[in-house]
C-alpha cells in the first residue's frame, strides 16, 4: 500500500484541532449524562480513534461496546440502505442511555438502520454522536446530537476513516488525491 504522503491533497482537520474539539464533546457529554447510566456504542472499523479519544474525556462513569454492520450491496464507498449486524453488542441495552459513536455520517443510511436496530431493545434513550458530518449528502433523515465537524462533499481518510482498510491510524482527517490513488487489486 502507498505512503498516506502519495494521496494525500489536504489535511483537513488537525491532530490539535480534532483533540482540542473532541475535548468540547466529552465534556458536554459528561455533563449531559451525569447519572452513571451511559452505554457508547461504538461501530466498528471506523469509530474506534473517536470512541477511545471520547471516552478519555468522558469524566462521568460510562460503559463501552462495539457492533459491526455490513450494507447490502452496492460500491466499497457508498451505502444505499438496509445494513445487516456482523457483530452484535455483547450488553444489554434496555434502560440504558444509548449514545451511537460514528466516524462520519454520509449519506446517513448506516445510521438510520443501526436506530432502527437498536431502538427495538428499548434503551433508556438513544442518541448519535458523529465525528463527520457530510451533510451535502445525506439522503436519510439523522439526528445527529453531537457533531464535531462538518465537512465537505470529499472522500477522506484518516483517524478512522479508511481507504481499503488502511490509513486508519493517521492521527488527522485528510482529502484523498484519488488521481494519485493505486487501489491493491
Ligand atoms: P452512510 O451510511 O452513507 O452514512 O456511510 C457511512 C459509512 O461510509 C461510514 O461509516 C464510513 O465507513 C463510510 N464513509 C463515508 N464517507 C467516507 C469517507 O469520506 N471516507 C471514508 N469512509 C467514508
Ligand atoms: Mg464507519
Amino acid at each position: 500500500m502507498q505512503d498516506y504522503k502519495n494521496i494525500l491533497a489536504e489535511i483537513l482537520i488537525d491532530e490539535e484541532t480534532l483533540q482540542s474539539r473532541i475535548k468540547e464533546l466529552g465534556v458536554e457529554i459528561s455533563t449531559d449524562y451525569p447519572d452513571g447510566n451511559l452505554l457508547l456504542v461504538c461501530i466498528l472499523r471506523g469509530g474506534v480513534p473517536f470512541l477511545v479519544d471520547l471516552s478519555r474525556n468522558i469524566s462521568a462513569p460510562h460503559m463501552m461496546d462495539f457492533m459491526a454492520v455490513a450494507s447490502y450491496g452496492v460500491g466499497k464507498r457508498e451505502s444505499t440502505g438496509a445494513v445487516r449486524v456482523t457483530m452484535d453488542l455483547q450488553v444489554d441495552i434496555h434502560d440504558k442511555d444509548v449514545l451511537l459513536v460514528e466516524d462520519i455520517v454520509d449519506s446517513g443510511h448506516t445510521i438510520a438502520s443501526v436506530l432502527e436496530l437498536l431502538q427495538v431493545r428499548q434503551p433508556r434513550s438513544l442518541k448519535v454522536c458523529a465525528l463527520l458530518d457530510k451533510a451535502e449528502r445525506r439522503e436519510a433523515v439523522v439526528p445527529i446530537h453531537y457533531r464535531g465537524f462538518e465537512i465537505p462533499n470529499k472522500f477522506v481518510f484518516g483517524y478512522g476513516l479508511d481507504l481499503d482498510e488502511y490509513y486508519r491510524n493517521l492521527p488527522f482527517v485528510g482529502v484523498v488525491d484519488l488521481t494519485k490513488y493505486k487501489p491493491i487489486s
